[in-house]
């Protein structure tokens, strides 16, 4: 079924045999599969990063952006998305609004988020399938506004919520200019009907299409090569969200305040600076297997990765963390991250959500009062930070660390310090800030660490998440492929063994079956690891008990795939 797939649901050959590699070994595979982002067209046909459109479009989109910066009355430039997506389009707006704040300039970037800001730092899959959701958010977000930019992020070109934005500003050219954020080929957008709309991802691409000549709408959907754990868009499709985002508002910015005019050339040579970022943090791949290899030992023993963190930096480690759960089956204490500051550093739209339960206590003091006092040598703490920010504090935090377990202090010692080369200028004009050279690292770091450590713990078979969670109709149908190509069986017992799982019945009743995906994946949010019981069903065809019961005596879900195919 491969070749019909989207890229970015491929699966990636570089990665085939990443769950029986070592630490050092999984990190040069992520290198490689990252330096595809910036690979040339390789004779596919496809729009890549460095394609003459892709740029040419880039420029257009900045200089849209550069009016709104030149004259913010009533405008808006909105970024929204779904998961990782939408956490890009949090950090995104939040950094261009502090560098306009810092200019005393009016503020024009704002983010939505499919499910709202607890979607920022825990797993909210079902809202992603809501296309009307999606248009009453963006509505709601640009009352009154006579002019808005909207960026519509969706890596697979596949998330009827966005969907829903994109249609509502075809429907409102006199206000709406909408620009699409993608990783695959126009023709490769999802075609599935969307629950109470009209239209498909693939029909609201197709009229956009039709917009781009006369600029009322831009498509930006360079392919960056299978992800290397597959469908993980959270990993290249994340990197090069904040790479195209990035380069184009600085470019604005700078258009807009230093007089340089947005060029090819700007545009271009930024996303160089991004590709000797790729390079320049990847040259330290032994101590990032250092670390890798120390948190797949922590989430092994049933110990904690957590990440301490401060600014950007630590915005980072609370996306990272978060995407644990819907990818690799991970409990929210696996991987945890920490913001000094707490909610007041982040400024997110809804304030502090600290009161909807223990997984969103996020500040420095959280870890102190909640997580420093269970500490034990099974745990591995990072510290995010940067020299200029932090003035001493991470060597308090890091000494309060270390006092408490000897594992951790040798951790500790272990640092990964990672020196920038020269902002990249052109004339007076500096085209990418050392602030984003460091999140992108970070970001690649950090990427590099969970999803080793998940490697390590076993929760990948070749490169597929064998543990995925099933909670929107996406990772349903991800789901269900993977169990056809794992086990061979037809489309129609594959998904049947996912509701066995899901409903943890033996029986299928007509309720069951007849109701649609949606419903389903309302209920497999209360489940866990129901992918590995319906390959165990459909293996072994033993009852549901029975696969349960094996899952119980091997808890790591590679061995328990292996034994079944074996
Ligand atoms: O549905 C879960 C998920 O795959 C997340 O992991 C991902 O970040 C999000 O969907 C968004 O996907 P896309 O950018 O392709 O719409």
């Amino acid at each position: 079924y491969e070749p019909s797939l989207p890229v970015s649901e491929k699966s990636n050959p570089l990665t085939g045999d990443i769950d029986r590699a070592s630490a050092s070994t999984i990190v040069r595979m992520l290198q490689a599969c990252d330096g595809q982002m910036f690979e040339e067209d390789a004779g596919v046909g496809y729009q890549r990063l460095f394609s003459k459109e892709v740029v040419e479009t880039m420029v257009e989109v900045a200089k849209k952006v550069e009016l709104i910066l030149k004259d913010p009355q009533d405008s808006l430039v909105v970024l929204s998305g779904c998961g990782t997506s939408g956490r890009i389009a949090f950090l995104i707006a939040s950094c261009f609004n502090k560098r306009l704040k810092d200019i005393s300039q009016s503020l024009v970037f704002s983010y939505i988020i499919a499910g709202g800001d607890r979607a920022l730092f825990s797993s909210h899959e079902a809202p992603e399938d809501d296309g009307r959701l999606g248009m009453l958010m963006l509505k709601e977000a640009c009352e009154g506004k006579k002019r808005v930019l909207f960026f519509g992020i969706s890596c697979g070109l596949s998330a009827p919520f966005v969907a829903g934005q994109l249609d509502f500003c075809l429907q409102h050219p006199e206000v709406y200019i909408p620009v699409l954020i993608g990783f695959n080929p126009a023709h490769q957008a999802r075609n599935e009907p969307i629950a109470g709309c009209t239209f498909t991802f693939h029909s609201v691409m197709q009229r956009m299409l039709e917009l781009e000549q006369s600029q009322k709408a831009f498509i930006v959907s360079p392919a960056v090569g299978p992800e290397a754990i597959s469908g993980s868009s959270r990993m290249k499709g994340g990197s090069a969200t904040m790479i195209l985002l990035e380069v184009i508002l600085s470019a604005a910015q700078a258009a807009a305040f230093t007089r340089a005019p947005v060029t090819e050339k700007v545009i271009l040579q930024s996303m160089l600076a991004y590709k000797s970022t790729v390079d320049v943090t990847y040259s330290h791949t032994e101590r990032i297997s250092t670390l890798v290899e120390a948190a797949g030992k922590s989430l092994r023993c049933s110990g904690r990765v957590c990440y301490l963190g401060w600014g950007s930096l630590a915005v980072l480690g609370l996306i990272d963390a978060s995407e644990c759960n819907p990818t690799f089956g991970a409990d929210y204490e696996d991987v945890r991250g920490f913001i000094a500051g707490g909610y007041a550093e982040l400024n997110n739209n809804e304030g502090p959500l600290t009161s909807l339960g223990p997984d969103f206590s996020i500040s420095h003091e959280d870890f102190l009062r909640l997580i420093l006092p269970l500490l034990t040598d099974r745990d591995t703490v990072l510290l995010l930070f940067t020299r200029s920010e932090v003035l001493g504090e991470d060597v308090q935090m890091a000494r309060r660390v270390r006092q408490k377990s000897v594992f951790v202090q040798n951790l500790c010692s272990s640092t990964l310090q990672i020196s920038w080369p020269s902002p990249l200028t052109e004339g007076s004009v500096q085209m990418l800030s050392l602030c984003q050279q460091w999140e992108l690292s970070t970001k690649l770091l950090l990427n590099a660490v969970s999803t080793g450590a998940h490697v390590l713990k076993g929760k990948v078979y070749q490169n597929h998440m064998v543990d995925v969670q099933v909670t929107n109709t996406k990772l349903f149908r991800r789901a269900a492929r993977l169990l056809q190509k794992l086990s061979g069986h037809p489309k129609l017992q594959c998904e049947e063994a996912l509701l066995k799982a899901i409903y943890q019945s033996e029986q299928l009743t007509s309720d069951i079956t007849s109701s649609d995906v949606g419903t389903h994946t309302l209920v497999a949010k209360h489940r866990t690891r129901v992918v590995p019981l319906a390959l165990i069903l459909l293996l072994t065809n033993c009852s549901l008990k029975e696969a349960e019961s094996r899952l119980q005596q091997q808890p790591i879900v590679r061995e328990v795939v292996v034994l079944c195919l074996s």
